[in-house]
């Protein structure tokens, strides 16, 4: 065999996680809801696609932000001879002004600070390469993101020491925590060179408190560390309380803090529900960052007909004010319908308010408290209730028995197929866990069609499995 590079032949991509597993068994069995009624269900992508039709109706109307049609034609050679690598000065104006608007316009954001990258996992690597040489550490509070493992380590040498929090007190990320896990990256000869917070949340779905995100600041402060804030599901906070973001903290006249050690990761894969578009933002608040980033931003530049696109909607502060109130909305409803559904059933989760998941816990389903336990549970959940759902495991979580659960990613048909399906798998599996009244079928109503509401009616529980109903098409076909 030819030789390669270490980073070609080792296996810091972490493509060998449950996390990825589950994607390849969606992949090889996609659910459809005529051709392929019985396939698993993605919940493992943390997508906004609830949002698509705000974004439809704008681009309806305004054909001139596109560069292939009648109408925006004439700034086509512009643009697609455009390459300076600072980005176009409408483009980090409209994401400066978004980015305020998001946090309710308490904070601003200077277009000159915007570096663009290719996603938020540009970013991470980014500002990774910017912070720390090979072998030094950044502290993440679990559970976390698995895709960290990739972005910040793998082509970097960085290395990630987990920060444990547990669900006694709702994984709260506490100054005794932190204080443990940097001691216990010194006792393993790691120097510690930042803190990684996600707020909010992916996977837990929640929000960091003000005196939480103080109480880091002072202890990065305290060790002279940077704190890289991941803030990319800023505008899914969908119910109160409200979403505070760093950039609001260390305004605050009781912080005291030296800004040259805050970052900004942002995008808007999921705010905005473009992880297509790769639009991610280094903000950071230190002139050197700044400008090294932007360097490097030359290996993952935001495309030019991307940025035009996203100036021209950006721009639009009446779209933008409708945008992030609606789009809260629909995340509300769907959230709401969701958790309450897995309630009649007896599932619970952790109480969230933002994000695209939830955290759900299946903790009393497990044969026993390990994560082998875990695993196995999951493989019945991906291999016969086929739901792709991601273990607590994937995200460095201490506790076996948590998954998360996107929600937001499917259509309603699909995601009431895909409650039926655990409703029916806990109601086989485990009737201790559920008050037999709630297995009932007339518990959970789902506003399914009136032919499958008389099939749950039966005395036959529906198995996960049972043909759904079809379309007339179909049903004429066949
Ligand atoms: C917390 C977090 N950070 C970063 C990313 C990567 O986002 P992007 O698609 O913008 O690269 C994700 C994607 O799921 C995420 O959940």
């Amino acid at each position: 065999m030819v030789a390669m590079s270490k980073i070609a032949t080792g296996n810091g991509h972490g493509e060998n996680s449950p996390y990825f597993d589950g994607w390849k068994a969606y992949e090889t069995n996609p659910f459809h809801p005529t051709e392929r009624p019985e396939g698993v269900i993605q919940m493992g992508l943390a997508e906004n696609q609830l949002c698509f039709n705000l974004i439809k109706n704008w681009l309806i109307k305004h054909p001139e932000a596109s560069l292939c049609t009648p109408q925006g034609v004439n700034k086509f050679k512009e643009t697609a001879l455009f390459q300076d690598y600072h980005g176009m000065p409408e483009f980090r104006q409209a994401v400066a002004k978004f980015m305020g608007k998001v946090r309710g316009d308490r904070v601003k954001f200077d277009p000159d600070r915007i570096v663009m990258s290719g996603g938020a996992t540009g970013a991470h690597e980014m500002v990774a390469f910017c912070l720390a040489d090979p072998g030094e550490a950044f502290l993440v509070p679990t559970p976390y993101y698995p895709g960290f493992d990739r972005d910040l380590k793998w082509r970097t040498g960085v290395e990630l020491v987990p920060v444990n929090c547990e669900s006694y007190n709702n994984f709260k990320i506490t100054r005794n925590a932190l204080e443990a896990a940097y001691v216990k990256a010194q006792e393993a000869n790691l120097r510690v060179k930042g803190l990684l917070i996600t707020n909010p949340s992916n996977p837990l779905g929640t929000i960091l408190d003000r005196d939480t995100l103080k109480s880091m600041v002072r202890f990065i402060n305290d060790k002279n560390i940077h704190l890289i804030g991941d803030e990319i599901y800023a505008a899914t906070v969908f119910m109160e309380p409200e979403f505070v973001s760093i950039s609001e903290i260390i305004e605050e006249e009781d912080v005291e803090c030296n800004r040259d050690l805050i970052h900004i990761v942002y995008s808007l894969s999921k705010d905005m529900g473009f992880p297509g578009f790769r639009v991610g933002i280094v903000y950071s608040y230190n002139d050197s960052v700044v400008s090294c980033a932007r360097k490097m931003s030359s290996f993952g530049l935001v495309s030019s007909q991307t940025q035009h696109l996203i100036a021209s909607m950006l721009s639009d502060g009446e779209f933008v004010d409708n945008f992030i109130t609606e789009n809260k909305e629909l995340l509300f409803k769907r959230h709401k319908y969701f958790t309450w559904s897995l309630s009649q059933v007896g599932i619970g989760c952790l109480k969230g308010n933002s994000g695209l998941f939830i955290w759900m816990d299946l903790r009393k389903l497990l044969k026993e408290k390990t994560f082998a336990a875990e695993m196995e549970l999951w493989r019945v959940i991906i291999n016969e209730v086929k739901l792709n759902v991601s273990p607590g495991s994937s995200f460095h979580c201490e506790e076996p028995g948590w998954f998360r659960v996107c929600f937001a990613n499917m259509d309603d048909h699909t995601m009431k197929v895909a409650l039926l399906r655990i409703r029916t798998f806990v109601f086989k599996n485990n009737e201790a866990m559920v008050p037999l009244k709630l297995c009932r079928p007339s518990s959970l109503k789902l506003s399914l069609s009136r032919s499958l509401s008389r099939r749950m009616e039966s005395p036959g529980i529906m198995s996960p499995h049972s043909p759904l109903p079809q379309s007339p098409l179909v049903r004429a076909r066949t």
